[in-house]
C-alpha cells in the first residue's frame, strides 16, 4: 500500500547558490528626518544596538557560506545602512541609483565609488531617479531573466526603461498604491531563480494581474506579514533569512520548502527597513 505523508508533499529540497553582498554598517543611523510613514522623529533610536542588530544580519550571511563586502558608513547619511538602494547589479552591470529625496542623495557616489573601484563591475550612472534594489529585483530563471520594478513612490518609470537599456533584460513596471509599502522590497520579493512571494494589496489591480501571469505559482504574503516586514527578505534559493516579527509568513516558506532563518532586525524597522534593505546582491 502507498501511504502519502505530509512530507512527500513538500517540494524537493531547493537548493542555495552562493552570493555576493554588499552592506553598511549603521554607525550613524537616527532618524532625524521621516520619508515614509514608518519614520518617527520623536521615537529614540538605540544605534549601539542597530549596530549589533546589523553585525547578527552580517555573521548570519557569511556563515551561510556568502561573501559580504562592506562600505564605510558616513557621518550625516544614517540611511546609509540600507545598502539595496545604491544600485541594481545584473550580470556585471553595476545601474547606480539615483535619490529620490535630497537627505540620501550623497549616498550614490559611495556605491558608484564601490563599483569603480572594482574591475569585475561595469557602472552606468542613471539619469533618472531610481532607488536601486529597493525598487528593482531580479530573477535569472524566469521566463529567460526578467527584472520587476516597482515605481509610484519612489522610482520613477522613465528609470525603469532605463535600465532595461543598461541591463539589456525586460523590466516589468509594477505599481505600489500603499505608502506604508513605498518600495518593491517591502512588497515582494525574490525567493529563487524563477519565484516571487508577495502582498498583492501593495500593488494596483492591473499589477497584480500582471505578477498573477508571471508567476502562478508565488507565495502570498498577508496584509499583516507585509506589516512585519516579512517580504523583506534575503533568500539564497533555500535559507531565506527573515526578521523574527515574521514568524507566521516563516511557516508559510517553510510549507512552500524553504528554510528561515530569524534575524532581530528591530532597531531598523524604525527607518522603514528590515533584512533585504540592508542587502544589496551583487550579480556578477
Ligand atoms: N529610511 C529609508 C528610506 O525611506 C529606508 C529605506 C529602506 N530600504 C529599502 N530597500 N526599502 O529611504
Amino acid at each position: 500500500m502507498l501511504i502519502v505523508t505530509e512530507r512527500d508533499l513538500i517540494p524537493t529540497a531547493r537548493r542555495p547558490r552562493p552570493r555576493a553582498y554588499l552592506m553598511c554598517a549603521p554607525e550613524h543611523f537616527v532618524v532625524e528626518y521621516a520619508i515614509n510613514p514608518w519614520m518617527d522623529t520623536t521615537a529614540p533610536v538605540d544605534t549601539a544596538l542597530a549596530v549589533k542588530q546589523w553585525d547578527v544580519l552580517r555573521q548570519t550571511m557569511v556563515d551561510l557560506g556568502h561573501t559580504v563586502h562592506v562600505l564605510t558608513p558616513q557621518a550625516g547619511l544614517p540611511d546609509m545602512v540600507f545598502s539595496a538602494n545604491g544600485a541594481f547589479v545584473v550580470d556585471g552591470v553595476a545601474y547606480g541609483a539615483k535619490f529620490r529625496y535630497p537627505q540620501r542623495a550623497d549616498e550614490a557616489a559611495a556605491h558608484r565609488a564601490f563599483y569603480e573601484s572594482r574591475d569585475e563591475y561595469a557602472f552606468v550612472a542613471p539619469t533618472q531617479i531610481n532607488e536601486g534594489e529597493g525598487d528593482f529585483a531580479y530573477l535569472p530563471d524566469a521566463h529567460g531573466g526578467i527584472a520587476l520594478a516597482g515605481y509610484g513612490f519612489r522610482t520613477e518609470p522613465a528609470a525603469h526603461a532605463e535600465a532595461a537599456e543598461a541591463l539589456g533584460r525586460p523590466v516589468i513596471s509594477l505599481k505600489l498604491v500603499d505608502p506604508r509599502f513605498y518600495h518593491l522590497d517591502v512588497a515582494l520579493t525574490v525567493l529563487d531563480d524563477e519565484n516571487i512571494a508577495y502582498y498583492p494589496g501593495a500593488f494596483s489591480e492591473a499589477s497584480q494581474q500582471v505578477i498573477a501571469q508571471l508567476f502562478p505559482n508565488a507565495v502570498i504574503a498577508d496584509e499583516a506579514d507585509a506589516l512585519a516586514f516579512a517580504l523583506n527578505l534575503v533568500s539564497d534559493g533555500r535559507n531565506v533569512v527573515i526578521n523574527t516579527e515574521s514568524t507566521a509568513f516563516a511557516e508559510k516558506l517553510t510549507a512552500a520548502g524553504y528554510h528561515p532563518v530569524l534575524v532581530d532586525l528591530a532597531e531598523l524597522k524604525k527607518g522603514g527597513g528590515s533584512v533585504k534593505c540592508c542587502i544589496a546582491e551583487l550579480r556578477d
